[in-house]
């Protein structure tokens, strides 16, 4: 029998990591540029992590958490998320004691035990950011605006960015209880997980997918009309911070978020190309986060971008070829050896290059180099290496030149 990956879980061809490097070295470049640092964290976590950090009721930890006993009998669990892992490690290693403001971002795979669909896997690959420290609206705006950069740099403009605000523990209680007293009229109605959610938090039911509770739904109490002046003076700069950079968003009252972390500013950002998983990253503010893992109380806010649904918007984009590639074609045992010798050399030099082993005619060299999207072939043969010369041919022009050897290297670094 053959061996193939797991129900929900891929792998990544070298035809697709191009895109998946394009991305990350556009989000590297941009995170840098908001003076963010890389964190990278353990892919395995203590249990506990996730059930105190994401909530014991959210369906992540109900659900879908990988989660078993190692070879020492721990209860560890593959993390399904980065944050809580981020503010484990912020408060392990007391980051906050080097910069009141510490802004961290990470890559990596995450893992949910969800039932795999189109933008829907079991190992998942995030881009997040996590700005600890400040308590500021204009920080929750900041964090929107490096988002909503960062996928328009990459060419996505087609989408919404839905805001929200999840009131705070201060304005959360009296919400609850305007809440359920309107869920307890329509209990019967309710699916089985709504019913519970009902009793232990009640703001989940706004998660729900089922048809009858979306409808249930529709007239139930939001917190936006229920904020303390506390809530309602962060949110109102969130806005005014946004609309003064021309940040468009719309603000979408019953986005409730999966993880329990969540107070004040919430934003997803949804794109109608996505099918049903339309959510293609999330975030939103964490005040009480650092201090329920035992830190300091330090507040926070950051977001997280769904790598493989990102791909799939950016599926459509031409991919461009603009670097110099390299392909040297040989003929013959002597002009194989210069080859080697030329490649070695023009590889120190920084570029991009590469030749077969095998002797194989010029015909299907020159296919291959094509296919590969080398965009110029070196070509040596018996003559050439006998006056030191080379012809080059540049697939973009179809031009064929004669370059001495020695000239090679400033053939194609001008200046
Ligand atoms: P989240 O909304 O659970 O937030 O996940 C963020 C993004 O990860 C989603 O918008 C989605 O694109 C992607 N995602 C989630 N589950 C899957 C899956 N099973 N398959 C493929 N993609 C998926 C968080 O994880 C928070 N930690 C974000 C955050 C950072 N909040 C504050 N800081």
């Amino acid at each position: 029998m053959t061996l193939k990956t797991l129900t929900g879980m891929k792998d990544l061809l070298p035809e697709e990591a191009g895109l998946w490097q394009k991305v990350e070295v556009q989000a590297r470049q941009l995170f840098e540029h908001y003076s963010y640092q890389e964190i990278r964290t353990p892919l395995l976590e203590d249990t506990n992590l996730f059930i105190r950090g994401i909530g014991s009721q959210t369906g992540v930890v109900q659900k879908e958490m990988y989660t078993f006993n190692d070879k020492g009998d721990e209860l560890v669990t593959l993390r399904p998320e980065g944050t809580a892992s981020v503010v484990r490690a912020y408060i392990e290693h007391s980051l906050q004691a080097q910069d009141p403001t510490t802004k961290l971002y990470y890559f990596g795979p995450m893992f949910r035990y969800e039932r795999p669909q189109k933008g829907r896997l079991r190992q998942f690959h995030q881009i997040g950011a996590e700005l600890l420290g400040p308590l500021s609206p204009f920080a929750d705006a900041e964090v929107i605006q490096l988002l909503d950069q960062l996928v328009r740099r990459l060419g996505v403009n087609d989408f919404e960015l839905r805001l929200n605000s999840l009131g705070c523990a201060l304005c959360r209680p009296a919400f609850y209880q305007k809440l359920q007293s309107y869920l307890k009229e329509r209990l019967e109605k309710l699916c089985e997980d709504c019913k519970k959610r009902y009793e232990k938090n009640p703001l989940r039911v706004f998660d729900c997918k089922n048809e009858t509770c979306i409808k249930l739904l529709e007239k139930a109490p939001v917190i936006l009309d229920d904020f303390c002046s506390f809530c309602r003076n962060h949110f109102d700069q969130v806005k005014t911070s946004l609309d003064e950079t021309k940040t468009s968003y719309v603000i979408f009252p019953r986005m409730a978020r999966g993880l329990d972390y969540y107070e004040k500013t919430a934003f997803e950002l949804v794109s109608s190309q996505l099918g049903a998983q339309n959510a293609f990253a999330g975030g939103g503010r964490y005040d009480r986060l650092v201090k329920e893992l035992g830190g300091p109380d330090v507040p926070g806010v950051g977001f997280a971008i769904g790598m493989e649904r990102l791909i799939l918007l950016l599926k459509d984009q031409p991919i461009t070829h603009p670097q110099t590639k390299i392909y040297i074609a040989w003929l013959g045992e002597v002009p194989f050896k210069k080859a080697r010798e030329v490649a070695l050399n023009l590889r120190k030099s920084g570029l991009i290059c590469d030749m077969d082993f095998e002797a194989k005619s010029l015909k299907a060299q020159l296919r291959r180099a094509n296919k590969l999207n080398f965009t110029h072939v070196i070509i040596l043969g018996e003559d050439e290496v006998k006056n030191n010369k080379a012809q080059v041919k540049n697939f973009a022009t179809q031009k064929q030149e004669e370059v001495a050897l020695d000239q090679l290297k400033g053939h194609f670094i001008k200046g």
